[in-house]
């Protein structure tokens, strides 16, 4: 080997996540047939489609929550099936934030019910409430941190979600339409909040959405789930109107 060809040599980028051959069902229905896709550390990718597709059902899959009947998923390089450390993976799912307005919890105590510490270690009690601390600082709420979960905005509520899910540090972060319901602008903060965390803290994101405007701005990667498979395209730069037309069936305006 010459000298500095180490140097020079290209980092392979790793990869967070693969499946391959994942198939899946619902009493004896296929909903995912032989689906092949990789996603790499810092992605950003963004899964769309129409209803009913199984998106929600892929990501379940991906988060070790569904079982496929066929195939393998790979977290950080492990079967899935012996994968332990789910700290270093954030999810929220679809409708996390449509909750009993009446439930008698703060932020803070919602945030702080997504870190986990083992039992009996009191010592973390001090690292879990600088955690929290922190991590609401990071979403730009800690001016709520007292307040009533229920009687926030609903764009409020995403973020004291999101803040659940980013309270143990994940590498990844799965999020299942959540800026559903949410008003213009502040969907638009919060994707802005979701680049500066892929960007700065360097959050591996998957994302479900139907807001394909917002996916083309923020998202590194487009993925289409439909008839039971996953199209995903390798530059964003690259996909037109008329590729997601082609896919989902549907015309889409990009901004
Ligand atoms: N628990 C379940 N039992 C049986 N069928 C289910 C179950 N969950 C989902 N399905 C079916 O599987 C298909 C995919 O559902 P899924 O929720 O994954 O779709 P989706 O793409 O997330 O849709 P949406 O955009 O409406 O959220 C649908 O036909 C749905 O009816
Ligand atoms: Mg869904």
């Amino acid at each position: 080997m010459k000298s500095g060809e180490l140097m020079f040599k290209k980092q392979e980028p790793k990869k967070v996540l693969s499946l391959s051959n994942v198939t899946f069902s619902y009493n004896g229905r296929p909903v995912l047939k032989d689906v092949n896709m990789v996603v790499e550390q810092g992605d950003f990718l963004a899964l769309i489609g129409p209803n009913g597709s199984a998106k929600s059902t892929l990501m379940k899959i991906m988060v070790g929550l569904l079982k496929p009947k066929k195939g393998e998923v790979r977290l950080f390089g492990s079967d899935i099936r012996y994968f332990n450390n789910w700290n270093r993976v954030g999810y929220i799912s679809q409708n996390a934030s449509n909750i009993n307005t009446s439930f008698p919890a703060t932020v803070e105590e919602v945030v702080a019910s997504g870190y986990y510490t083992g039992f009996g270690r009191l010592f973390e009690f001090k690292k879990k409430k600088e955690a929290v601390k922190s991590t609401l600082k990071l979403v730009g709420i800690s001016d709520l941190s007292d307040s009533l979960i229920g009687q926030l905005s609903g764009g409020q509520r995403q973020k004291v979600f999101l803040a659940k899910a980013l309270v143990k540090k994940p590498e990844i972060l799965f999020l299942d339409e959540p800026t559903t319901g949410i008003d213009a602008r502040s969907q638009r903060d919060f994707y802005k909040l979701l680049l500066e965390l892929n960007e700065n803290q360097g959050i591996t994101v998957v994302i479900i959405t139907h807001d394909i405007g917002a996916a083309f701005d923020t998202a590194k990667r487009i993925g289409c789930v439909r008839d039971n498979k996953v199209y995903i395209h390798k530059d964003i730069d690259e996909v037109t109107e008329g590729h997601i037309a082609e896919v989902l069936g549907y015309k889409i305006f990009k901004r």
